[in-house]
């Protein structure tokens, strides 16, 4: 598994009121690390939660998730299975806010 290309999606519950602006700080932050590490994603907010998907080799993957799990910004993570794809859907977005939308062309 630690170099197959896998995906990964989770849904949470932002803290405070100001998680809009939280939302832009974590997309430029992750835009970011995440070209660094390769990994592609889009986030998105619905119904007054996170719902992020990424996309990456499984231990850049967790990497990334391990941070992403003891932020402050957000709690009651709630995680999708990982799963290897054969290819990427999200071009060269390595992290881009998208619409709930949106998000649903991505649902498998
Ligand atoms: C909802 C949410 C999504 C995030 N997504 C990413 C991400 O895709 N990539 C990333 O590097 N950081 C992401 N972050 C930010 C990380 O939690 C963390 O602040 C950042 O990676 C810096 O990591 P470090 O403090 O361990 O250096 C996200 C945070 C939240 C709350």
């Amino acid at each position: 598994m630690p170099y197959d290309l896998c995906r990964f999606s989770y849904f949470s519950t932002p803290v405070g009121i100001n998680f809009e602006q939280d939302i832009a700080d974590i997309v430029a932050v992750a835009s970011k690390r995440n070209l660094e590490l390769g990994l592609t994603g889009v986030i998105a907010i619905e119904n007054g939660r996170f719902h992020q998907i990424l996309e990456g080799n499984f231990e850049d993957l967790q990497t990334v998730m391990n941070s992403i799990a003891f932020d402050k910004r957000h709690h009651s993570l709630l995680f999708g299975v990982v799963r290897k794809i054969s290819r990427r859907s999200f071009g060269n977005w390595s992290m881009h806010l998208v619409n709930s939308k949106q998000m649903a062309q991505y649902q498998e």
